[in-house]
């Protein structure tokens, strides 16, 4: 992507458009490390540069070609994203509809799989509600909608792995997916939080087990792709951020983007 931080414009230039696959933005959540600001409202409303972090986020999955949206949330603030997303037209969706995460089933996959009754393309892309990428989505997307079978994972190489999910590959496939760990230091491929997938994954989700705190887990979703040998990556460079990991980032993203708008 080039130009400014937020690089608006119509579809990402040499890259097929994202027709056939639809975005799924997470939009729930509780957004507890970014107390007090979410004490009132969900993280993903708060604003980046004077806009909602979500608008940049469904701007981005227009930026790279995909034409249908789906964003879940939960039944807290819903107003607020009907407010800050209504129809989608002014990023030049051609729909966006909402989908409603129960409270009694927490985690991303819990999320996603909420998707499953609304869909209307066999593949689909799902973007944290929470994480702005600079680089374009474009790439991934179409290598996706000729991938058969499988999933992909957005990676970027980081000088320090600690605290991320930490990406093990062999060329363009994911071969292990290590657990996050804050003391184990040292450069390597991190997942971005951005993932491809087949319908096949809603059966995945329903047998997927809760954690030890009682969520079910990304982590463990990937895992299961990436041990059959059927997890691709695609590696993108550029900034990103995890706008909800800590108030430091939030105020990071905030000053980066300035008073730039979404067009
Ligand atoms: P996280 O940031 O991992 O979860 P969280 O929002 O609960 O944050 P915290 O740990 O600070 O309380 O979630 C990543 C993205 O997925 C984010 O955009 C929120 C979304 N999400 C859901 O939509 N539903 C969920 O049940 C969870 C856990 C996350």
């Amino acid at each position: 992507m080039s130009g400014g931080p937020m690089g608006t414009g119509p579809v990402d230039a040499g890259h097929p458009p994202g027709g056939p696959v639809t975005g799924v933005i997470l939009a729930g959540g509780n957004g507890t490390r970014l107390a007090p600001l979410t004490d009132r409202t969900s993280k993903q409303l708060l604003p980046i540069g004077g806009e909602p972090l979500v608008a940049r986020v469904t701007a981005q999955l227009a930026r790279a070609g995909v034409a249908d949206v789906l964003v879940v949330i939960d039944e807290r603030h819903a107003g607020g994203f009907l407010d800050a997303l209504r129809d989608g037209r002014r990023f030049g969706l051609r729909s966006l509809a909402y989908v409603w995460q129960p409270p009694d089933g927490r985690g991303m996959p819990s999320a996603i799989a909420q998707a499953e009754r609304h869909l209307r393309t066999d593949k689909f892309l799902v973007a944290c509600g929470d994480v702005l990428i600079e680089p374009s989505l474009a790439p991934a997307v179409a290598d996706f909608a000729a991938q058969r079978g499988g999933a992909r994972i957005l990676a970027t190489r980081t000088p320090d792995t600690a605290g991320y999910t930490p990406l093990l590959t062999s060329g363009a496939r994911v071969t292990g997916i290590p657990d996050k760990d804050p003391a184990r230091h040292g450069p390597g491929l991190m997942d971005l939080g951005c993932y491809l997938y087949h319908r096949d994954v809603f059966d995945e989700i329903r047998a997927l087990r809760p954690s030890a705190r009682g969520e079910t887990e990304i982590w463990d979703l990937n895992r299961v792709y990436a041990r059959r040998g059927r997890l691709a990556c695609t590696e993108v460079t550029g900034w990103w951020t995890d706008v909800g990991s800590s108030l430091d980032t939030y105020r990071r993203a905030d000053a980066r983007y300035g008073l730039d708008r979404v067009r």
